[in-house]
């Protein structure tokens, strides 16, 4: 299926995720259904345990839902088998973590380059040079992650996830490791990538403040989600 406007960046129908444990058949997602427009800004927020990360991976493609349907710009994701979800992954969407997830024995620029050379983009170092200096981190380029502080290394795989221009970026907690004003730039490149980038946004976070950024908050509750007013 091609892409266009006509569609919106992510629609979910009675998504749910059960597990087998030893105790039986767990659910964590039950019956999820949601559309996000292109370009929206979206809020998840919802206790521990809730089921935010498992929802977050499961519309990245990261994992498989046991049931249900997701259409992320247009294709039906819920069809495609590993390999498909991984092309579709590194066409569309950009996945940033609390705990960061940088390769340490790379440097800043080659964590940066990684996504670009797997496209195979013959300037790989130069966009990712300059998607360093847009994250401030021009003065860091050969630095390794264990000589970036925790904020820096945040930058670094916004600047990794934004490297294929994703038409959607999932982040998990992405503040959740940060003090206040790292927390804060962290912030502000996401809002500003996404406006100035159209990028869909789909945040999951304990941090009320940034959820109230975002053009909408869903609260998820023991694997269901309600909209928030
Ligand atoms: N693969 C799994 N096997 C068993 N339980 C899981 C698995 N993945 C997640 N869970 C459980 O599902 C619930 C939701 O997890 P998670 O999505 O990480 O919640 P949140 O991100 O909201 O804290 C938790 O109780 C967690 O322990
Ligand atoms: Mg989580």
């Amino acid at each position: 299926m091609t892409s266009s406007q006509s569609h919106p960046a992510i629609v979910v129908r009675e998504l749910s995720q059960k597990v087998a444990t030893l105790d039986g058949t767990l659910s964590i997602l039950d019956g999820i259904n949601l559309e996000i427009a292109q370009g929206q800004s979206v809020a998840i927020i919802g206790s521990s345990g809730a089921g935010k990360s498992t929802l977050l991976a499961l519309l990245a493609g990261l994992d498989r839902a046991s049931h249900g349907e997701i259409y992320l710009d247009g294709s039906a994701l819920h069809q495609l088998d590993e390999e498909q979800r991984a092309a579709l992954r590194g066409a569309s969407v950009g996945f940033i973590f609390q705990s960061f997830m940088l390769v340490d024995s790379l440097t800043a620029l080659e964590n940066v380059m990684l996504p670009l050379e797997l496209a195979g983009q013959a300037n790989a170092p130069q966009q990712a040079k300059a998607l360093l200096e847009r994250v401030g981190l021009a003065e860091r380029l050969d630095h390794f992650p264990n000589q970036l502080s925790g904020g820096e290394q945040q930058r670094v795989a916004i600047a990794r996830a934004f490297a294929s221009k994703p038409k959607i970026l999932f982040a998990d907690e992405p503040t959740g490791n940060l003090d206040h004003s790292n927390s804060d730039k962290v912030e502000e490149l996401l809002f500003s990538l996404n406006r100035e980038s159209g990028t869909t946004l789909v945040l999951v976070t304990h941090d009320l403040e940034l959820a109230k950024r975002c053009q909408r908050q869903l609260r998820m509750h023991a694997g269901r989600l309600e909209e928030q007013q």
